[in-house]
């Protein structure tokens, strides 16, 4: 591991501020019409989506609960460890509410696709699912959230929630980190 400034890793900026704010109003207006009035649980996947759901929640003008939940199955690596663990559940029922998903990134899709299971069993009314980046060559079409923020290449990203080891994720930017931090 090598971690040394953003200046030194960062290979490239993928999305710059600019572009995110853009991005998250337009998927928050999105969200919007979509629940017809309804007041949505507004779930928030920690670590990574943290950024995001808070810029998403900002932008949309509707009543809302917040909730967090967290789950993590990467560790220190760079590849999904394939094993998903719940670290801390939700706080609120969800029994015949509309629920939100939000992630920051789609990789493998096991963190969605785990989500998705654990939270059906609780019996929502709907589930909806948002994430900020997809790396769709990565996982089946079918576990392709309902909303994305972009498609995105197999490169490693950070920043706007998401980490290297716990580095960079408060980067205001996504960033492509150079393999030679990781490799
Ligand atoms: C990351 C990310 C997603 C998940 C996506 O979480 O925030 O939740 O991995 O990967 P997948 O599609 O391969 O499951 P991570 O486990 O690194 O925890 P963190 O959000 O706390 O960094």
């Amino acid at each position: 591991m090598l971690i040394r400034s953003p200046e030194q890793d960062i290979e490239r900026i993928l999305f710059t501020e600019k572009t995110i704010a853009a991005r998250v109003e337009a998927i928050a207006s999105d969200l919007v019409s979509r629940l017809n009035g309804s007041r949505p649980v507004m779930i928030c996947v920690l670590k990574g989506a943290a950024f995001f759901y808070i810029d998403l929640c900002r932008c949309m003008n509707c009543a809302m609960d917040m909730d967090f939940i967290s789950i993590s199955s990467y560790g220190a690596g760079t590849r999904s460890t394939g094993i998903v663990r719940l670290i801390k559940d939700l706080d609120c029922n969800i029994t015949d509410r509309d629920v939100i998903i939000v992630e920051d990134i789609i990789d493998s899709g096991l963190t969605i696709q785990y989500l998705k299971q654990l939270l059906s069993a609780r019996n929502p009314k709907s589930i909806t699912t948002v994430s900020f980046l997809d790396k769709c060559a990565r996982h089946d079409s079918s576990l392709k959230t309902d909303l994305t923020g972009f498609d995105i290449p197999d490169e490693f990203v950070v920043g706007y929630g998401l980490d290297y080891a716990n580095y960079y994720r408060n980067l205001p930017y996504i960033g492509i980190l150079k393999p030679e931090c990781y490799r």
